[in-house]
């Protein structure tokens, strides 16, 4: 729908969109659908309007965000001065899973490569987990355990000269911590030097001097995309403020900025679980290429966020065709 919706048209819908506004009566009034709602509120966000989807007692209601606009700074990229990197995104791969999607995260690096990126940062749920309070969930994996899923991140995980993994550990890979004290940070940097522990849950990375929090948050998502990356930056001190925010944990895929933080929504990298299907959750599958151009205090000057989205046809669901045909990425430059 966004594609329809005119900036003209658009400023006539969000006139609408009052602070406390009812979103049933605005459905009601404009004959819109839920998805179609989705539509116009991605249209006003293109527009540099921000709103967002709010509980009010038993009603949902609008509320307007007031928009920082992030100001570009005058440099210039050719003028040398700035700092550039290119970097790689990944995150929720959950190996071990059935939905396990390693050619997809193999084709990322290969175009890393291709690309001569040196850092990729993975922002958790690097594994399926152990849950032995769902009946279902062995049936629901092809790795069951720490050491089986610990060992094929070691032996399977994507492994380019040149290129180093930075990982944080999110909700899934903490469920071997809560049954047995295992942890694979403790684990894969013993095999695997090019893939360094930055933390659980979060961490921070410093890139030339821009400082990127990886964010690996718990919960179920909200009714809209933004919503609780804004009230994770809106928690966030000025002094602690990062330059980029990357959220994992959400399977969804987003690109903003706000009050001058660059945010990413990082979609995942294994398909559509059965518990998303339930819930009638979507999952996004992909990744993001970040090109940044910063000055020597870690300010941004620049930055285009590339999101890869993989489509239906490059997705295998086939139970075990991942674990019986992918072998792992090895690329050496000697
Ligand atoms: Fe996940
Ligand atoms: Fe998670």
């Amino acid at each position: 729908m966004t594609s329809k919706l005119s900036l003209e048209h658009t400023n006539k819908l969000f006139r609408y969109m009052k602070d406390g506004s009812s979103v049933e009566e605005f459905l009601y009034r404009f004959d819109l659908s839920r998805k179609e709602l989705d539509g116009v509120l991605m249209a006003c966000r293109i527009y540099g309007k921000e709103i967002d989807i709010i509980k009010q007692g038993d009603k949902e209601v609008f509320e307007r965000i007031p928009v920082k606009k992030y100001s570009l700074k005058k440099m210039s990229p050719l003028d040398g001065k700035m700092i550039h990197n290119q970097i790689c995104v990944v995150s929720d791969t959950h190996f071990g899973s059935i939905h396990n999607q390693l050619h997809l995260l193999n084709r990322v690096y290969e175009e890393c490569d291709k690309r001569g990126i040196k850092i990729v940062l993975h922002v958790g749920d690097m594994v399926d987990g152990n849950y032995p309070n769902r009946p279902e969930n062995p049936r629901q994996q092809f790795l069951h355990g720490f050491d089986e899923q610990a060992r094929y991140v070691c032996d399977m995980y994507p492994q380019v000269d040149g290129i180093t993994t930075y990982y944080i550990l999110g909700s899934h890979d903490e469920t071997h911590y809560k049954n047995g004290q295992s942890t694979l940070s403790e684990w894969i940097p013993r095999c695997r030097k090019d893939m360094k522990y930055i933390g659980q849950d979060c961490g921070e990375f410093n890139l030339d001097g821009v400082k990127i929090f990886m964010d690996h948050p718990g919960g179920g998502s909200a009714a809209s995309l933004s919503y609780k990356p804004q009230k994770r930056i809106e928690l966030l001190e000025s002094q602690h403020k990062p330059k980029i925010l990357l959220i994992g944990h959400y399977h969804k895929s987003y690109a903003f900025s706000y009050r001058n933080v660059q945010c990413v929504l990082v979609p995942a990298l294994c398909d559509k679980t059965q518990f998303q299907q339930k819930q009638g959750l979507s999952n996004a599958l992909g990744a993001y290429f970040l090109d940044i151009y910063s000055d020597k205090k870690g300010n941004i000057q620049y930055f285009t966020p590339e999101e890869i989205l993989f489509k239906k046809e490059d997705i295998w669901d086939e139970v075990g065709k991942d674990k019986a045909k992918v072998k792992q990425l090895v690329i050496k430059k000697r």
